[in-house]
């Protein structure tokens, strides 16, 4: 992936999967290296964050490298100043860009411009970085990833978009329970269903959230409201009423079900109160994976230290 962008996880291939899950085992275990010094990432963000970008911070400090951040109100992207130059300008200081943006268009339009790679940070249509961070949890807790069922639950989001792409292309059986009006996006669940072709699984979507997750091996959900839609909030509720995973939900899947959720959380709707605090919740390791999976990433685009590759299936 060198010198590549990573907008969506349809810009990478099903053998970039294992190379970047082994870098990462790597890279958690060996904690820092040097392999990234005299490299900068700029951080351009629209939206607010914890993870992500304390996640990418540590990230570049623990590989050698240093970090900037550049907050909504200090960019302006498309406002005080057009995407294109931003691009541009960023591209004469800095080795690669990670951006937070509204519209995915945004993204594009740096990349476009920019000399660097761009690294999808989160926008309206996909999260590639929470979905890679999650393949590696998901190795770390089953010892496998091919030939598991994993139930999204909710709505058919940026999150979920990434996770099907990303369980297709690593081999997992993909199930979406969504609300009508609110499903995963036609050409991309097309998509995932020809990656899910090659590896040979099923990527199904539907209403009932009881159907998706009986027997499943992972249950997943993620807010019913994200950034820029909080005028929706009230009407999303209403339509999501029968999604909330609970234990009675979670009764359905295998005994050694995982529960994940990218976080942040909105207790009382997308998860009952308590539900993260049974020793089914991986969260807190998915939060932890970002940096992990992210510098794995990261010393694969910015080329540094060519790290022996570890099998780690
Ligand atoms: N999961 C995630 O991306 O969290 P932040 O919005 O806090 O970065
Ligand atoms: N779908 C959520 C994910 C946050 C990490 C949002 O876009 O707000």
């Amino acid at each position: 992936m060198k010198g590549k962008d990573l907008l969506s996880i349809a810009d990478l291939n099903r053998e970039d999967i294992p190379l970047l899950l082994s870098r990462a085992v790597e890279l958690k275990a060996e904690g820092w290296t040097s392999s990234l010094s005299e490299k900068v990432l700029a951080l351009v963000f629209e939206k607010p964050s914890l993870r992500t970008r304390v996640s990418f911070e540590v990230a570049m400090r623990q590989l050698g490298g240093h970090a900037i951040y550049l907050s909504p109100a200090e960019v302006g992207l498309g406002v005080r100043e057009s995407v294109a130059d931003v691009a541009r300008v960023l591209s004469r200081y800095v080795d690669a860009i990670a951006a937070r943006t509204f519209a995915h268009q945004t993204l594009e339009v740096l990349a476009q411009f920019a000399d660097v790679p761009v690294i999808n940070a989160l926008s309206d249509l996909e999260h590639p970085c929470q979905a890679l961070a999650d393949l590696l949890t998901i190795y770390e807790k089953k010892g496998e990833l091919e030939g598991l069922t994993l139930a999204y639950v909710g709505d058919g989001n940026n999150v979920a978009h990434s996770l099907m792409l990303a369980s297709a292309l690593a081999g997992i059986n993909f199930r979406a329970a969504s609300p009508s009006g609110y499903e995963v996006r036609d050409d991309l669940v097309r998509l995932a269903r020809d990656y899910a072709a090659e590896s040979g699984v099923e990527i199904t979507c539907m209403e009932d959230p009881r159907q998706a997750v009986y027997e499943a091996d992972i249950i997943y959900t993620d807010v019913w409201t994200s950034m820029g839609q909080e005028a929706e909030s009230e009407k999303r509720r209403v339509a999501f009423a029968g999604y909330q995973v609970n234990g009675e939900l979670l009764r359905l899947a295998e005994e050694d079900a995982i529960l994940m959720h990218p976080l942040p959380a909105h207790y009382g709707e997308e998860v009952a109160e308590g539900i993260l605090e049974t020793p089914q919740s991986v969260v807190f390791d998915q939060a932890e994976n970002r940096m992990h999976m992210q510098k794995a990433l990261l010393a694969d685009m910015l080329g540094g230290l060519e790290l022996p590759l570890m099998k780690y299936g």
